[in-house]
């Protein structure tokens, strides 16, 4: 089975991100051929300070090895080390409408208000379906953000496989069960995120143990006692669905055991286990960070792995699309 994900290289990596994302990852390697790929293409979609993309995407190569990827088992690149993913964007580019692209909720999102707006930001979804095809892939692990383009990606596929013959795998998602939604812990009625969350309420993936202790210690929460989840109380709820993802447990577990426990103790239960899933992150990202050559190293082995399925698939598409083969 093959599995297919990508990451953006930017904004600072969050609670929110390793429960949606990184944990997915190291879980679904063990399921069978799986790349993991640093979409540094996606990234330009909006401005990005050259220095900066360069350190945050060396920056996420180290945090994906520290969240439990294994170069061993898993393929871990930089998407424009290879060329073909912006080739084939070309082609799916083609086979995509104006319309469809237009309906993307992402892309609403993301230009709303703005006075001006890249081509590339438009077209971006052509390249992530880009992405997942080239590999047949049969899985991707992805958010719950990223359900429209998923959908959109089978239908270009599909498209092409009718009008030019069979060529492509229609992959399927996988989305995370529990922690999929973790929310801004300052303001729980918004998803946490770099962009649009607050400093305080972002627990971030490399905070040191003191930040993200206070963090937690500070989350918002309604003026109940029972630690238990329920719509009205997204403050709590949330807590409950970040202890469970911290210590592996179902938020019903979580529930049984603080039954009649006070949010003070449990709250100082949350950083606890907070900080015991994070700091072992931390250090050894750091290690991994700081020795840029084997970082290089494994990402070069990487996109030589990739290039080969990828080209393989290229070429398949630009026949049955008419190219003349050089
Ligand atoms: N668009 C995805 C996101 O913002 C990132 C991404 C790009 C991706 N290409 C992909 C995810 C291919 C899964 C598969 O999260």
């Amino acid at each position: 089975m093959r599995i297919f994900s990508g990451i953006q290289p930017t904004g600072a990596k969050h609670f929110g991100n390793y429960s949606g994302g990184f944990r997915q990852y190291a879980a679904t390697q063990d399921l069978g051929d799986a790349f993991f790929c640093i979409v540094d293409l996606h990234s330009i979609t909006t401005p990005q300070d050259p220095e900066a993309l360069r350190e945050a995407t060396l920056d996420l190569a180290a945090i994906l090895l520290a969240t439990g990827l294994d170069p061993e088992r898993s393929t871990i690149f930089v998407q424009s080390h290879v060329s073909e993913h912006a080739e084939c964007a070309w082609l799916l580019g083609c086979i995509a409408t104006f319309g469809e692209l237009r309906r993307m909720t992402q892309f609403k999102d993301k230009s709303q208000g703005k006075d001006s707006v890249s081509a590339g930001l438009f077209t971006y979804p052509a390249l992530m379906a880009a992405d997942i095809l080239l590999y047949q892939t049969d899985k991707v692990p992805i958010g719950d953000d990223q359900r429209q383009h998923l959908e959109l990606t089978r239908n270009l596929a599909e498209r092409f496989n009718s009008r030019y013959g069979e060529t492509f795998k229609l992959p399927e998602a996988i989305y995370p069960e529990v922690g999929a939604r973790v929310m801004d812990l300052q303001e729980p009625d918004r998803k946490m995120s770099t962009t649009g969350g607050t400093p305080q309420g972002t627990v971030g993936l490399l905070d040191p143990p003191d930040t993200l202790r206070r963090k937690v210690r500070s989350a918002v929460t309604d003026s109940g006692k029972e630690v238990r989840r329920s719509e009205d109380k997204p403050g709590i709820t949330n807590l409950i669905d970040m202890m469970a993802v911290a210590t592996g447990s179902t938020p019903e577990e979580i529930e049984a055991r603080y039954d009649g426990t006070g949010y003070g103790k449990f709250k100082e239960d949350v950083a606890e286990a907070v900080v015991a899933l994070l700091d072992p992150i931390r250090l050894r990202y750091g290690e991994l960070r700081a020795n840029q050559p084997v970082l290089r190293a494994i990402l070069a082995e990487g996109a030589a792995k990739a290039e080969l399925i990828a080209a393989e698939t290229l070429d398949v598409a630009y026949e049955r699309v008419g190219f003349v083969a050089p």
